[in-house]
């Protein structure tokens, strides 16, 4: 059966991945972001049907009008668009900037996932999915990125309660370490990579394919019964007991 599937932030690492993992099955996939060249040049890589759209999930009028292109039904939702927003320049020196920073964050990384639920909630039906692109920096005390991401794992519980009796899953997919992505910029020194290979039980970073097979089978048939979770993606950076 060929899905809809939605995957926000889709032209860049992890969304692109999971972007190709749904194109490989069939899938009738929608890739977004805020940079319509990016999106070109994912939709030249990228084989399959695929449709690009422009739109910043955090903005009400720009997802009204994503909406509007969307067909009556969208299967998968993945809320993958987001990032650190501390990496933007120098650290704030004044209040009015740690606002800035806090604000970013929480818009970047939680506001666009709530909004772009709630502008695709009524297209979403029973044996869909909402899959939330977290991060282990929700339990790692990662300042305002983690705070952010944190509150994405609370908020995925009321979905899942919300969307539960339509039989729509919804769950976080919490990427560790994953190198080959924008989301460094330029910070990735061979220290620092080597420093986060180092805390994984496996000895590797990860890779933004391994994060999208995990969101294509917690959005399959197969996964059913699973909702309200997070699934970690870490290489066993942080274990569970
Ligand atoms: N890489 C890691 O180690 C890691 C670890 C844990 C979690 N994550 C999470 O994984 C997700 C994907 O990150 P990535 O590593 O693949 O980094 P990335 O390559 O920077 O991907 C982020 C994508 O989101 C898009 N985006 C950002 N803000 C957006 C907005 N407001 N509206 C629409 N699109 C937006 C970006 O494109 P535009 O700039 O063109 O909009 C970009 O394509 C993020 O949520 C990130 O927090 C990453």
């Amino acid at each position: 059966m060929t899905r809809t599937v939605l995957v926000t932030g889709g032209g860049t690492g992890i969304g692109k991945a999971v972007a190709a993992a749904f194109l490989a099955g069939g899938d009738h996939v929608i890739i977004t972001g805020r940079r319509p060249e990016v999106l070109s040049s994912a939709a030249e890589e990228l084989e399959g049907a695929l449709t690009t759209v422009v739109c910043d999930a955090t903005d009400p009028e720009q997802l009204e009008a994503l909406r509007g292109r969307l067909p009556d039904v969208v299967d998968v939702l993945v809320n993958n668009a987001g990032g650190n927003r501390e990496f933007d320049g120098a650290p704030p020196s004044d209040l009015r900037g740690l606002a800035e920073r806090w604000r970013a964050n929480l818009d970047a990384n939680l506001l666009g996932a709530v909004l772009t639920t709630a502008a695709v909630d009524k297209l979403l039906g029973p044996g869909g999915a909402v899959v939330n692109i977290g991060s282990f920096a929700a339990d790692r005390g990662a300042g305002s990125y983690g705070a952010a991401k944190a509150a994405m794992n609370t908020w995925n519980i009321f979905l899942a309660g919300q969307l539960g009796p339509r039989g729509v899953t919804c769950n976080v997919v919490a990427p560790g370490y994953i190198d080959s992505t924008e989301f460094f910029r330029d910070r990735r020194s061979a220290a620092f990579h080597e420093e986060r290979v180092a805390e994984t039980l496996v000895g590797r970073a990860g890779r933004p394919e391994d994060v999208a097979d995990v969101v294509r089978f917690i959005a399959s048939p197969a996964a059913r019964h699973i909702t309200g979770q997070v699934l970690r993606v870490d290489g066993g950076v942080i274990p569970t007991r």
